[in-house]
């Protein structure tokens, strides 16, 4: 398995752990939160970065390692990092070069609870997100930019706007900046899309949703590109200047291309503990095993169920699928995911707003109300009826949403299924 390159499905199937003459076949869970070492010195030496190993299960784990491994083969990257859950992937992913008094930018258009995180929470902590969106022109964008900016983060797929990254757009916009992107490519998966092999520094992921695909664990990940040159000037000094809290190590001179994805495990994971259990990262592995099958499918049903919206003009006043060949998002698509697959996510507006959006899921029968996307079963959500309850039509509309707005997750059931079951709910709402 291991001195080859393998192409995407295997290394679904097979990346990560390798076993050795007469050990399991499949990845043991090694439910250990310590390890022994035959003397201190050993240990010390462990401590001080000289040789790789596990010392505490809050740092590192061999199952988990096995799957960051499969993880970081999938998206081309140097190393990769699992995390408690996305919104710990997205923290440490930007806690890992900015402090209090810098700032960065975000794209307009990220996940809800990515957006409260960076412009909430962060805040709090003295970093500044500035937002950015795609219908700026690159001086607004770049005015943006000063001596304190130490990133760039958007979506390769936007949850729920669908809206596709412009790669060859903003990475070279960003890095005539001097500033790494850091991308949320929860959506896309590494099968549809590979950012780094795009020109994107760093990868995230929620594995909460296709990754897993089966709606059982949250999770996330970072992976390192290892391309950005952190040493190009004195930006980012927490990676080439001494860490006091690491015995004065200097993450670029000692770990190179390495040197992001390790300063975000020996600092910020050792002192923020948002560890994945061994077990959770044994089911993620399961889930990840079948995820460039899924992934197809979601895409050609999401396709199937997309076409079927759009021909339902009496209800529907708007479908958004970048599969979609009417989708403003489809030339983005086609040149940047895979065979212009678009994963499982549509989003539509029925006409007659909040009342008949609310209706329509009500009606439905194999698709259930849940307050989640992404997994192997069809899931519906109307944002105006559940996340943004308190507020009304207007002041929905204020925000860019619509009230009749439906988030429509296509899951890999037999796909006359899904049709019809959404026929049905629509015929209620004549
Ligand atoms: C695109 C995206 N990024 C990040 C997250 C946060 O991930 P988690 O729920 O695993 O913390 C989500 C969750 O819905 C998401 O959709």
């Amino acid at each position: 398995m291991e001195n080859r390159r393998w192409n995407k499905a295997t290394l679904c199937v097979q990346g990560g752990y390798v076993p050795g003459n007469g050990e399991p076949r499949v990845l043991p869970i090694y439910q250990s939160t310590t390890y022994k070492y035959d003397s201190s010195e050993e240990l010390a030496r462990l401590f001080d970065l000289e040789t790789p190993g596990h010392m505490y299960t809050r740092i590192s784990n061999p199952t988990v390692e096995m799957v960051e491994k499969k993880i970081s083969q999938l998206e081309g990257g140097v190393g990769a990092m699992l995390t408690s859950s996305g919104q710990a992937a997205s923290l440490i992913a930007v806690l890992n070069i900015a402090s209090s008094g810098d700032n960065f930018l975000m794209m307009g258009n990220l996940y809800g609870g990515t957006t409260n995180l960076f412009l909430v929470t962060l805040r709090r902590m003295g970093i500044e997100a500035r937002v950015v969106n795609a219908s700026m022109s690159d001086d607004e964008i770049l005015s943006a930019i000063d001596g304190r900016t130490r990133l760039f983060f958007c979506e390769t797929i936007a949850n729920p706007s669908l809206e596709v990254f412009d790669f060859d757009r903003f990475i070279p916009l960003m890095h005539g900046a001097g500033i790494p992107v850091i991308i949320d490519n929860t959506f896309a998966t590494p099968i549809l899309c590979n950012p780094i092999a795009l020109g994107a520094d760093v990868v995230i992921h929620s594995t909460t949703k296709y990754m897993d695909g089966h709606a059982m664990v949250v999770g996330g990940v970072i992976v390192d590109g290892g391309s950005f040159d952190w040493e190009k000037d004195d930006r980012y000094p927490e990676l080439s200047e001494p860490d006091e809290s690491y015995h004065g190590v200097v993450y670029t001179r000692q770990f190179g291309r390495a040197a992001y994805i390790t300063k975000a495990r020996t600092q910020l994971m050792r002192d923020l503990g948002s560890t994945p259990q061994p077990i959770a990262a044994f089911l993620l592995n399961v889930g990840l095993e079948t995820l460039d099958l899924r992934i197809r499918r979601h895409s050609e049903n999401a396709l199937r169920v997309a076409r079927y919206l759009e021909s339902r003009t009496d209800l529907i006043a708007s479908v958004s699928y970048p599969g979609l060949e009417s989708s403003p998002e489809h030339e983005k698509a086609m040149r940047y995911l895979e065979g212009g697959m678009a994963s499982g996510v549509v989003s539509f507006s029925m006409k007659g707003g909040r009342e008949k959006a609310m209706l329509f899921m009500d009606s439905l029968s194999l698709a259930e109300i849940v307050v989640h996307v992404a997994d192997a079963r069809t899931c519906v959500l109307n944002p105006a009826s559940t996340t943004h309850r308190q507020l009304s039509d207007e002041m929905l509309r204020e925000a860019g949403i619509d009230p009749g707005f439906v988030r429509f997750s296509v899951g890999i059931e037999d796909p006359d299924d899904i049709i019809r079951d959404i026929e049905e709910a629509l015929s209620k709402c004549l």
